[in-house]
C-alpha cells in the first residue's frame, strides 16, 4: 500500500478523502497499489469527526513518517503551505495540490526542487476545479505553440453573474448566497476582485507559453462594481457580462488580463454559467479547443487532487517534467496592478 497524507480537512480536503474512499477499488487498479490515508492534518478537532482516527496537529508526524510518500496539501493560502510543500519535497515525499496562490507565487521553485528530489509536485485542481486543463496543457498539446488561452476561470463570480442576470438580483445579495453553498472562498475578495482568476490565467500561460508568467504582470479587475443595471442592459443588448480571464503570446511576448466583458450569444462562453468553468485554447496546429466543466466546489477539485496522487503513485520515484520554464516573457500591456 502506497501511504498518504492529506493537510487540511476543509472542503476540498474531505473531498479527497472521500474520493479516495468512494473509488478505492478502481484507484487500485489504475494506482498498480492500494491508495491509504496514513494522517490528515488539520488544527480542528470536533467530536464526531469522521477521521478522527488519523487526524494529527502535528505536521512533524507527517514529514518523519518514512512510509507516507504522497501529499495531499489542500490548505490553501501561501504560509504554512509553502513551508509544508517545501520541506515534504525535500525529504522526498510528492506533493499534489489544489492551491493556485501558491503554485502562482512559489510554484517553479517547487517544481525545481522536485525534480532535484526525484519527485513530484502537481496541480491540476489549482485551475478549473475537475476540468483536466494542466495535464492536456502539460502533455496533449506539448506538440502546438499555444498562442491564445481564454476563459472563465472563477465559479463563484460566474455564480454570481449568472444569477445577476437570471434574477436581477443586486451583487451583495448574490455573493451572501454564494457563500452560503461554499463555492467562494474564505475570503471572498480573493474571487470577486478577480485576484483567483488572476493567479490561474498566470498558471495555465505558464504551462501553454512555457515560460514563467507572473501574475503580479497581470492587469486584474473584478466585478465588484457589476450593478443590477450593468446587468440589465447587457441583456437589452441581448448580451451577457461574463468576468474573463485572457492570455495571448506573441512570439517573447505577452499580453494577459482578467476584467468583466459584455460577450454576445455568438461567444462560446456566453453559455456557461453558474459554477461551470471553461477555457478556450488556440495552437498553430490544433486550432480551437474547449475545456468546459465543473470548476468550483467539494468534489470536482477532489477528483483532480485525487487524480494527482493516483499519478504520483504511478511515477514514484521519477518526476513528470512540467512544461514551466523560468525564461520570461515580455508584458506587453502591463496597467497598474494592485494585488
Ligand atoms: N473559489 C474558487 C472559484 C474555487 O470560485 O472558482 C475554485 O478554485
Amino acid at each position: 500500500m502506497i501511504q498518504t497524507a492529506v493537510l487540511g480537512y476543509g472542503t476540498v480536503g474531505s473531498g479527497v478523502v472521500e474520493v479516495l474512499e468512494t473509488n478505492k477499488e478502481s484507484i487500485e487498479k489504475r494506482a498498480g497499489e492500494a491508495i491509504g490515508i496514513k494522517y490528515v492534518l488539520d488544527l480542528r478537532d470536533f467530536p464526531g469527526n469522521p477521521v478522527e482516527d488519523i487526524l494529527v496537529h502535528d505536521y512533524e508526524i507527517i514529514l518523519k513518517d518514512p512510509e507516507v510518500q504522497i501529499i495531499a496539501e489542500v490548505m490553501g493560502g501561501v504560509e504554512p503551505a509553502y513551508t509544508f510543500t517545501k520541506r515534504a519535497l525535500e525529504a522526498g515525499k510528492s506533493v499534489c495540490t489544489s492551491n493556485k496562490e501558491l503554485v502562482a507565487e512559489h510554484g517553479l521553485e517547487l517544481m525545481e526542487l522536485a525534480k532535484k528530489k526525484k519527485v513530484n509536485y502537481m496541480f491540476e485542481a489549482s485551475c478549473g476545479g475537475g476540468i483536466p486543463i494542466i495535464r492536456a496543457l502539460n502533455s496533449s498539446l506539448t506538440a502546438d505553440e499555444i498562442d491564445r488561452i481564454s476563459g472563465i476561470l472563477n465559479g463563484t463570480t460566474n455564480f454570481i453573474l449568472t444569477e445577476m442576470a437570471e434574477s436581477g438580483a443586486d451583487f451583495d445579495a448574490v455573493l451572501k448566497q454564494a457563500q452560503e453553498l461554499g463555492y467562494a472562498e474564505r475570503n471572498p475578495e480573493a474571487d470577486v476582485e478577480g485576484y483567483d482568476a488572476c493567479r490561474k490565467i498566470a498558471i495555465l500561460s505558464s504551462l501553454a507559453f512555457g515560460a514563467h508568467v507572473k501574475y503580479r504582470d497581470i492587469y486584474t479587475e473584478g466585478i465588484t462594481k457589476i450593478t443590477a443595471e450593468d446587468m440589465k442592459y447587457a441583456k437589452e443588448l441581448g448580451m451577457t457580462i461574463k468576468l474573463l480571464a485572457d492570455s495571448k503570446r506573441d512570439g517573447e511576448r505577452f499580453s494577459a488580463m482578467v476584467c468583466p466583458v459584455m460577450l454576445g450569444k455568438d461567444s462560446p462562453l456566453y453559455s456557461v454559467n453558474g459554477v461551470f468553468n471553461a477555457v478556450f485554447v488556440h495552437g498553430n496546429v490544433l486550432g480551437d479547443a474547449m475545456f468546459y466543466g465543473s470548476g468550483a466546489g467539494k468534489l470536482p477539485t477532489a477528483s483532480a487532487v485525487a487524480g494527482d496522487m493516483v499519478d504520483c503513485a504511478k511515477h514514484l520515484g521519477k518526476t513528470v517534467m512540467m512544461n514551466w520554464s523560468n525564461r520570461e516573457l515580455e508584458q506587453v500591456d502591463r496597467k497598474e496592478v494592485t494585488h
